[in-house]
């Protein structure tokens, strides 16, 4: 048998069938063997819930048209499923993973690594690890960012990041930004649970901390946020002074005009 071609591809075939088997089938469910599957129902948490009475209060409108009881627990436990659901359907893991690896220092911009009861729930099946991170890893992703900033984002992703390739999913609104549909809202909602699983959560404490009354939920570094004021500022004088300037040039006649006013008074 070992003297033929075929019988050496035959043997390694099925040494190779024996280790894949070994680790996608048997390795978890040893893994899994004693660990409970949570549904969306028990996912849901007082963190995810913040998130999703905010955006009850920050769109009101589009809230009430399609969560009509409000931000209440099964409410809450519907968005996860059909945020899932979308997350799936857009593809977006195609582009972000959901898994902290114990290597190249990801716990420090993505937090602690991802153990494996965080995957044994029914938003993980089948999971979402990703094949490749063209954006961020997003298993910690909740409070990282406001509601708000995931709306702005989703709608036209160059707005809050310059020169990101995401693409746009204005389908996840009604036509404006501060209008997102049941879609786009149980999207964020599903961002706004992603690591709140995790006793350590939040992971992002410069998000109350360090940006303190500037700007609230965004995290982004202090120093890029302080950089960007600085922009803004010199934006605004800038543009300030070009309008007096303005005023300079054509304000004889004006000057004119209200000194009359002011002698006819
Ligand atoms: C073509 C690849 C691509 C696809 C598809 C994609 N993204 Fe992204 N995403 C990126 C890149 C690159 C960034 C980093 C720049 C930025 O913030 O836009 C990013 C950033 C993000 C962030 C911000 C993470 C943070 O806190 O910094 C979130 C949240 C996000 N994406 C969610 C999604 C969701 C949800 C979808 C599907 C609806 C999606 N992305 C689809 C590439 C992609």
């Amino acid at each position: 048998m070992f003297e033929t071609k075929s019988g050496v591809f035959l043997i390694a075939g099925l040494f190779f069938f024996a280790i894949a088997f070994l680790g996608n089938a048997l390795v978890p469910m040893m893994m899994y063997r004693d660990l409970p599957e949570l549904t969306a129902e028990q996912l849901v948490n007082p963190h995810v819930m913040e998130h999703f009475r905010d955006l009850s209060e920050r769109y009101p409108e589009s809230f009430e048209e399609h969560f009509v009881l409000g931000p209440t627990e099964e409410n809450c436990a519907e968005a996860l499923r059909l945020g899932r659901s979308v997350y799936v359907g857009e593809a977006c893991w195609h582009c972000h993973s959901q898994f902290v690896r114990p290597v190249g220092n990801e716990t420090v911009r993505w937090g602690p690594v991802a153990e494996t009861w965080e995957y044994q729930n029914e938003l993980q099946r089948p999971v979402l690890f990703g094949t490749r991170r063209v954006g961020p890893d997003l298993s910690r992703e909740a409070a990282r960012r406001s509601n708000d900033w995931h709306a702005a984002h989703f709608y036209r992703p160059v707005d809050t990041s310059p020169g990101s390739v995401m693409p746009e999913y204005p389908w996840l609104f009604d036509g404006a930004v501060y209008r997102p549909n049941k879609r786009g809202l149980a999207l964020i909602t599903y961002m706004q649970f992603l690591g709140t699983q995790l006793p350590t959560y939040p992971y992002y404490e410069r998000w109350e901390s360090d940006l303190d009354g500037l700007h609230p939920g965004v995290g982004i570094p202090k120093e890029r946020w302080e950089q960007m004021q600085r922009a803004y500022r010199g934006a605004e004088e800038a543009s300030t002074s070009a309008s007096i300037e303005e005023d300079d040039n054509t304000d004889s006649p004006a000057t004119e005009g209200d000194e009359k006013k002011e002698d006819a008074s």
